[in-house]
């Protein structure tokens, strides 16, 4: 069994990079994928740079090339839901795109405009959450939404949140979501809250990311220790 997992930024795949045993890299569209082990499980991991398109040509690449048999998304995430705090992690249950008309992707092959993670790795995921969120950070299971912006005004987080109900906003994770349904690989995508997708987005991101990237790497290396 093999998992993939993608990061968009250096810092959200730095430290599952740093822990693993490398066998071997390899260059594919730009991309380099570190292939080893990692906490017991054979891994890829793979730093795929911002936004739904890279995320999608790194995740068909995982599933097409090195026929991965689970994609897990890892990274920090803009919070939504006003319960969450910085550094709580949100597992996510179900991902859409926040910039797309919906109507459209249902009313055309494949018929889809949302895209389900998998139910046995959002448990994993959430067992991993609590055996070492402690004081530090809480975890929640629900939405998250994804589109090719940094949101940070308080207008457009109030009508991501009027339109869609999510726990929070990222850049590549229902792009992964749509890659590994239409690939039929289980995954997931665990988030931990750098800002509050609000005006002070830009400030708490550059203040707190580094850290909110370090606690979800953390959770993927306990999913995978947990496996
Ligand atoms: N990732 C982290 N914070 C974000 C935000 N506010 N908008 C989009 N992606 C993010």
């Amino acid at each position: 069994m093999t998992w993939g997992i993608i990061g968009a930024m250096d810092s959200e795949v730095a430290l599952l990079r740093d822990s693993m045993e490398v066998e071997r890299t390899e260059e594919i569209s730009g991309l380099t994928y570190y292939i080893g082990t990692l906490c017991g499980q054979k891994v890829i991991v793979v730093c795929c740079s911002i936004g739904k398109v890279n995320a999608a040509i790194c995740a068909q690449t995982l599933a097409a090339v090195f026929k991965v048999d689970r994609l897990v998304n890892v990274g920090v995430a803009g919070a939504l839901d006003e319960r969450l705090r910085i550094f709580d992690v949100v597992v996510s249950e179900k991902l859409c795109y926040h910039d797309a008309d919906l109507d459209i992707f249902e009313r055309n092959p494949p018929f889809v405009s949302e895209y389900a993670a998998d139910k046995d790795m959002v448990r994993l995921a959430e067992q991993a959450c609590e055996k070492i969120a402690g004081t530090d950070f809480r975890c929640f299971g629900g939405r998250i939404v994804s589109g090719d912006r940094f949101v940070s005004e308080n207008a457009e987080k109030q009508r991501i949140v009027g339109q869609f109900h999510p726990m929070c906003v990222e850049m590549e994770g229902a792009a992964v979501g749509h890659v590994a349904a239409a690939n039929k690989i289980p995954f997931v995508v665990i988030r931990s809250m750098s800002d509050g997708a609000d005006d002070n987005a830009g400030m708490s991101f550059d203040e707190f990311a580094p850290k909110a990237a370090e606690h979800s790497a953390k959770i993927v290396m306990e999913m995978l220790k947990l496996a």
